[in-house]
C-alpha cells in the first residue's frame, strides 16, 4: 500500500485521540492518517528569526508529524498577509476586507518554495501526496520543480469564489494555474466546482473534457466535488463517554426547564456571528412569552487575532453580547451565554445533544462541521432541531435542515421559534433524514473516496517529460 503524506499549513493532529478543534479538519484528516501509514507536514506554528528548514518529527496518537518553523516575515507575509488577510476574505465574498498587498503574493509564493524544499526530501517513489487548502495552493508547482513526480492531489476547505471576485485579485490567472498540476483537485460541493470550472473556461483557456477533467491550458487534472464529514461513529462514542455523558447532564442540569440554542463557531466573519446575534435578539423581541424559557450558548474560540479585522470582530461581538443581555437578561437569567474558549470533542458532543437547537449561520462556509456533529450527537428519541444557512457548502446535503439565509434576520428569528415549536414527529423525522446524510458523507468514505481516485489516476508526473 502507498504511504498518505497529508499536508496543510496547521498540523493540528491532537495529542489524544477525544481531543479536538471546532473546525473540525483536525479530527478528519487525523481520522485519515490513522488509516494509512502517513506523515502529516506543515507549519509548527511557530517563529524563528530565520528560517532554518529543520524538520521537527512527533508522534501524536498515532500519527506521525513532520513540523517546519517558519521565518517571522514568512508568517507576517504569508499567513497573517496572503491567506488570511487576502485569500480568505476574498474566498469567502469579503473583497471589502481583502488586502492586495504584493509583498503578500511575494510571501506566499516564497514561503510555498521553501515547504517544497523541506517536503521534497521525505516523499519516497510510491507515495501519495494530498495537499489541503488555499494556504498551500501553488505547494504542487514548486514540487513539481524539485523532480517530484507522485500523484499530488489538492483539497479546498473554503468555497471558490465567483469569477467576478476572482479578478480582482492580482496575478489571478498565475494562482489558478498552479492548481493545474496537481493531479486531482477536489471541492466539497457541486457549487465550488462549477465555479472553478467557470473561472477555468473563462479566464484561464480551458476546456472541460468529459463530466470530470479539465484541459486547461494544455495541462489535464480533474477535478471534481465530494463532500467531507465527520468520524461519525468517533463522534457518537464521544457523546457517550463518561465525560460526554457528564457534560451533557451538566448542561441539562445548567438550562433546567430551558431550551439551550447552541453555535459553535470560530471568531470569523464568515460565520455570520453578529447577524446571528441580531436574529436571536428579533426572536426574543419577536416572542416576549418565550425569554426566560431559552438561550443561545455561543461558544466561539478566538481565532487569527494578530489580523486587525478579527480584533475589530471581537471588539463588535463583546459589544452586541454585552447588549443583547443588558437588554434583554433577567436577575435570574440572561439570554446570551457567550465564551471565547474552547471545548474537547467529548464536551462538545455533550453540550451539542442538550441543545435543543443548532444554529449554524455563516454567511459563506465551505462545508461547516459542526452542522454534521450537531446532528451526529444528538439522541434519536428526541432529537434536537438543525437551523443552516443556505450558504454553507452543508446545505446542499442537510436539506432538511431548517434552512435561513442568515443576512434577514426575521428569517433566523421565525426558524428559532419554528425548531423551539416543532413536534417531536417532525424532529425524528427530519433528524433520520438528516443522520442518513451526515453518514452517507462519513470521513472515511471521503477520505478514501479521494485517495481511491487520486491512487486510480495514470499521475501527470508520469506524463510529463
Ligand atoms: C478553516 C480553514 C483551515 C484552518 C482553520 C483554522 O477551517 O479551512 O485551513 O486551519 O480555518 O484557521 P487557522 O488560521 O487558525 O489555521
Amino acid at each position: 500500500m502507498s504511504r498518505l503524506i497529508v499536508v496543510s499549513n496547521r498540523v493540528s493532529a491532537p495529542k489524544d485521540a477525544g481531543e479536538s478543534s471546532t473546525g473540525g479538519l483536525a479530527a478528519a484528516l487525523s481520522a485519515a492518517l490513522r488509516r494509512y501509514d502517513g506523515i502529516w507536514f506543515g507549519w509548527s506554528g511557530e517563529t524563528t528569526e530565520t528560517f532554518t528548514g529543520e524538520l521537527k518529527m512527533e508522534d501524536r496518537a498515532g500519527v506521525t508529524v513532520a513540523l517546519v518553523d517558519l521565518e517571522a516575515q514568512d508568517v507576517e507575509e504569508y499567513y497573517n498577509g496572503y491567506a488570511n488577510k487576502t485569500l480568505w476574505p476574498l474566498f469567502h465574498h469579503r473583497v471589502d476586507l481583502t488586502a492586495y498587498e504584493q509583498s503578500y503574493g511575494q510571501g506566499y509564493e516564497r514561503t510555498n518554495a521553501r515547504f517544497a524544499e523541506v517536503l521534497a526530501p521525505l516523499i519516497q517513489d510510491d507515495d501519495i501526496v494530498w495537499i489541503h487548502d488555499y494556504h498551500m495552493i501553488p505547494l504542487a508547482r514548486d514540487l513539481r520543480r524539485l523532480g517530484i513526480r507522485n500523484r499530488i492531489g489538492f483539497f479546498l476547505h473554503t468555497p471558490w469564489p465567483v469569477r467576478q471576485l476572482l479578478v480582482t485579485l492580482p496575478f489571478h490567472r498565475r494562482l489558478v494555474e498552479s492548481l493545474f498540476d496537481y493531479d486531482l483537485l477536489g471541492f466539497h460541493t457541486q457549487e465550488w466546482l462549477d465555479l472553478f470550472r467557470d473561472y477555468v473556461t473563462s479566464e484561464a483557456g480551458g476546456r472541460q473534457v468529459g463530466d470530470n477533467g479539465m484541459e486547461p491550458s494544455a495541462r489535464r487534472c480533474r477535478a471534481g466535488s465530494s463532500p467531507s464529514g465527520i468520524d461519525v461513529d468517533g463522534f457518537i462514542a464521544a457523546r457517550d463517554s463518561a465525560l460526554g455523558q457528564r457534560t451533557y447532564d451538566r448542561m441539562a442540569a445548567s438550562s433546567a426547564f430551558r431550551s439551550m440554542i447552541v453555535g459553535v463557531d470560530r471568531l470569523d466573519y464568515s460565520k455570520g456571528l453578529e447577524q446571528r446575534l441580531l436574529g436571536f435578539q428579533q426572536f426574543l423581541e419577536d416572542n416576549p412569552s418565550m425569554r426566560g424559557e431559552v438561550f443561545l450558548l455561543q461558544v466561539t474560540p478566538i481565532s487569527r487575532d494578530e489580523v486587525d479585522t478579527y480584533q475589530d470582530l471581537r471588539a463588535r461581538l463583546d459589544a452586541s453580547a454585552g447588549h443583547v443581555n443588558g437588554a434583554y437578561a433577567d436577575m435570574d437569567w440572561a439570554p446570551v451565554r457567550y465564551l471565547n474558549r474552547t471545548y474537547r470533542r467529548d464536551q462538545l458532543a455533550g453540550i451539542y445533544r442538550a441543545a435543543r437547537v443548532g444554529l449554524v449561520t455563516p454567511l459563506r462556509d465551505g462545508m461547516n462541521l459542526v452542522a454534521k456533529e450537531y446532528v451526529a450527537a444528538q439522541n434519536p428519541e428526541d432529537p434536537g432541531v438543525l437551523i443552516l444557512s443556505r450558504f454553507a457548502g452543508a446545505a446542499e446535503e442537510l436539506r432538511e435542515a431548517l434552512i435561513v439565509n442568515p443576512f434577514a434576520r426575521e428569517e433566523v428569528a421565525q426558524a428559532i421559534h419554528r425548531a423551539l415549536t416543532m413536534s417531536r414527529d417532525e424532529r425524528i423525522e427530519r433528524w433520520t433524514a438528516l443522520m442518513a446524510a451526515v453518514r452517507a458523507s462519513d470521513v472515511a468514505i471521503w477520505r478514501d473516496d479521494f485517495v481511491r481516485t487520486l491512487t486510480a489516476l495514470p499521475g501527470k508526473g508520469e506524463a510529463a517529460s
